[in-house]
């Protein structure tokens, strides 16, 4: 009997043993092994948008966040060096760049810039409050709002080290892109554990940017032939091929992300519409913020107030300029500028984007020149919500 009782004390020993010495490992691995859902601490913001549609103006709301590395258009740099291929080959390319920018990897330049290269060989470098302040370059704040013509001046000549050195530094990083066609091209950097990406959608009215793109037809030849694929001509969008692609990729995009989204889309994806933005911005503005985890510091409220009223230093002749009076309004142009005979070709190759994005076909002249007549439909009307969706996959 006492041999028992011993043996099975020392067993009740051991057994307790070999439970802390497991509880011991298992604390060891977990504290050494990311979990596959455990996301970077970093947010990654993708803004997704498509030529001349208010774009560059919500990269500059967060631009100049003091929490935020910004690059606008990265990937400009895979289209140039690569201008005979089509949007969709490319595809790939600028999203491994995407990524390695997200990462804080800039080494993915190497296959787009010269060996030797300043911080200003990078595309639109200094619409960046982030490359125009420390430690990118010591001439600004990084709290401070800048501007893209001081920081020019400034900062041009840092080594293109500080990109990387700077981007490290930041909770958040956020990219513009207007050259994805495909949400599910996204689809890798979604699930990435290394990757924590939400992405802001942002649209505009297609008749809108019809007018705004005639505007600078010279400056979209290029991107115009690889979206359609022309192996290296450039060509006018005259018979609006490339609107109707544009289009189409809006749709894809949305139906993708709220029809029947994968759960991992689920909190990462958020449709903007430039009019809402230029109707109520600070409530759009919050909106994003919100989404990007980001807060409205006072500064920042100041400045967006100014740049939606008009005022403060550099006024107008700002790089953007919308003062909420001028952008309303800038916003309707087409309705006077366009011919109707050429909104009807838009709403031709556009329809199914201008009804899903909630916007007004126009039947005739007389109700696209009346201005009474509200063409952007309430927002929100009928937004997906995650709380009655019911994911069967
Ligand atoms: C950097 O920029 C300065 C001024 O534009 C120029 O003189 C210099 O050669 C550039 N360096 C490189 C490596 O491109
Ligand atoms: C594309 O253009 C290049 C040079 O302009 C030419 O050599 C090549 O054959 C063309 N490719 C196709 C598929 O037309
Ligand atoms: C906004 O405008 C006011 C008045 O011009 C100016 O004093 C202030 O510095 C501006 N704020 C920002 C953040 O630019
Ligand atoms: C838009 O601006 C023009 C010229 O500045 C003005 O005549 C027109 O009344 C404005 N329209 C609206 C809707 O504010």
């Amino acid at each position: 009997m006492a041999r028992i009782r011993i043996s099975s004390t020392i067993i009740t020993l051991l057994v307790m043993v070999q439970t802390g010495f497991l509880l011991f490992m298992y604390a060891r691995y977990n504290s050494f092994t990311p979990h596959s859902e455990e996301k970077s601490s970093q947010v990654h913001i993708l803004i997704l948008s498509s030529w001349r549609s208010g774009s560059s103006f919500v990269g500059q709301l967060f631009s100049q966040h003091p929490s935020v590395f910004y690059l606008m258009e990265p990937a400009w740099h895979v289209w140039v060096t690569m201008y005979q291929n089509s949007a969709k080959v490319l595809h790939m390319a600028v999203r491994d760049l995407v990524r390695s920018v997200f990462l804080c990897d800039m080494s993915v330049f190497d296959a787009y810039m010269p060996w030797k290269r300043n911080l200003s060989d990078l595309f639109q470098w200094a619409v960046s409050r982030a490359l125009c302040s420390a430690p990118a370059c010591d001439s600004f704040q990084r709290t401070d709002i800048t501007s893209e013509m001081a920081c020019k001046t400034l900062c041009g000549r840092y080594p293109f080290s500080k990109v990387e050195e700077a981007c490290k530094t930041y909770s958040h990083v956020v990219i513009k892109e207007v050259r994805f066609f495909d949400l599910k091209v996204l689809y890798p950097l979604l699930t990435d554990p290394s990757l924590n990406l939400k992405i802001i959608h942002l649209v505009r009215d297609p008749r809108a940017v019809v007018k705004s793109r005639e505007q600078s037809v010279k400056a979209l030849a290029r991107d115009n032939g690889i979206v359609l694929s022309t192996n290296g001509t450039k060509v006018e969008d005259s018979k609006y091929k490339v609107m109707q692609e544009i289009c189409r990729s809006h749709v894809q995009i949305y139906e993708t992300a709220t029809l029947k989204p994968p759960s991992f889309l689920k909190d990462r994806y958020l449709m903007i519409r430039f009019e809402d933005l230029v109707r109520d911005p600070l409530s759009e503005i919050s909106e994003m913020y919100k989404f990007a985890d980001l807060s409205l510091t006072p500064t920042l409220k100041s400045w967006v107030y100014n740049i939606t009223h008009g005022q403060g230093p550099g006024k107008k002749k700002e790089a953007f300029k919308i003062t909420s009076r001028d952008a309303v309004n800038v916003s309707q142009a087409w309705r006077n500028v366009l011919s109707f005979q050429k909104i009807k070709k838009i709403q031709e190759v556009c329809k199914g984007a201008i009804n899903m994005l909630g916007y007004q076909l126009v039947d005739s002249e007389k109700e696209q020149r009346d201005l009474s007549l509200d063409l952007v439909l309430p927002r929100r009307q009928n937004q997906f919500s995650w709380s009655s969706f019911n994911p069967k996959n």
